[in-house]
């Protein structure tokens, strides 16, 4: 895991953000998984105007999405469909037919899922995955006492989720309390993956998810057993993090 700490949420944007332009012009028909939240919205605002501009096109990109909540069809302005439409597709070459969200109005939940999954491995497996942090340390919806190995699939809103994104309901519609979310084995076959995290909200949860040793019960510290992890943070969100501590094995041996 390579922790960077940037002076800002701007920062923070303009790293990840360059990876990502990096990946594209490196390998144009990359296969990308990718976060909503309000986390990347600053990454997707500099994406656009990279496309605008001509730095990068995702006219042979692929994508995939890491979640969308259950109840909810593309059109509702909440759901993650309309989110991605607003801040990245709508205003890239990136064509419908590549870009893959998971259908949160399917009939068979699990049937919707284990497709998914099948799509991102036809498509030859995502080569850069950008996660954000949830304040419990989700990745993705994979809540607190997920299975490492867990697979895309329908899973129950932790309270303290659905609060968080209460906001983004602003028409009166309850929060859903499912969602299909990929999985964290999934996740953790991605190539590459980058976790941004801003804020000082965020500064337990980034604790908890490089200090401690893996488990289930901090869904994050999963990405401490892939290859390819970089964590991006802004001071606030890193604020937790002791320079100069030692990994958990030797923190825990006596005092010479
Ligand atoms: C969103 C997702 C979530 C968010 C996390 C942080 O697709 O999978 O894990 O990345 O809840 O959300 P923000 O960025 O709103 O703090």
């Amino acid at each position: 895991m390579e922790v960077i700490v940037r002076a800002s949420a701007d920062a923070v944007a303009d790293y990840v953000h360059d990876r990502i332009v990096e990946q594209l012009r490196g390998v144009p028909s990359s296969v990308l998984g990718l976060p909503t939240g309000g986390t990347p919205v600053p990454v997707y605002a500099r994406l656009v105007e990279s496309y605008r501009t001509g730095v990068i096109s995702f006219k042979q990109a692929t994508t995939f999405n890491l979640d969308e909540y259950i109840g909810l069809g593309s059109e509702h302005p909440a759901s993650y469909a309309a989110y991605m439409r607003h801040h990245l597709f709508d205003h890239v070459d990136c064509p419908a037919r590549r870009r893959h969200i998971p259908d949160g109005l399917a009939s068979d939940v699990d049937a919707e899922a284990a497709a998914y999954d099948r799509a991102i491995a036809n498509a030859g497996g995502m080569g850069l995955l950008l996660l954000g942090l949830g304040e419990n340390a989700h990745i993705g919806f994979n809540e607190p006492g997920s299975d490492f190995a867990s697979r895309t699939r329908p899973v129950d809103l932790a309270a303290s989720t659905m609060a968080a994104n209460a906001r983004y309901f602003t028409d009166g519609t309850r929060p859903p309390t499912r969602a299909l979310s990929m999985g964290i084995g999934t996740i953790l076959e991605a190539r590459s993956i980058i976790v941004m995290a801003t804020g000082p909200r965020k500064a337990e949860a980034v604790r908890r998810m490089v200090r401690e040793a893996p488990t289930n019960e901090v869904p994050g510290s999963a990405l401490q057993l892939s290859r390819d992890v970089t964590v991006v943070l802004d001071h606030a969100a890193s604020s937790k993090l002791e320079r100069h501590l030692r990994p958990p094995c030797q923190q825990q041996q006596a005092p010479q």
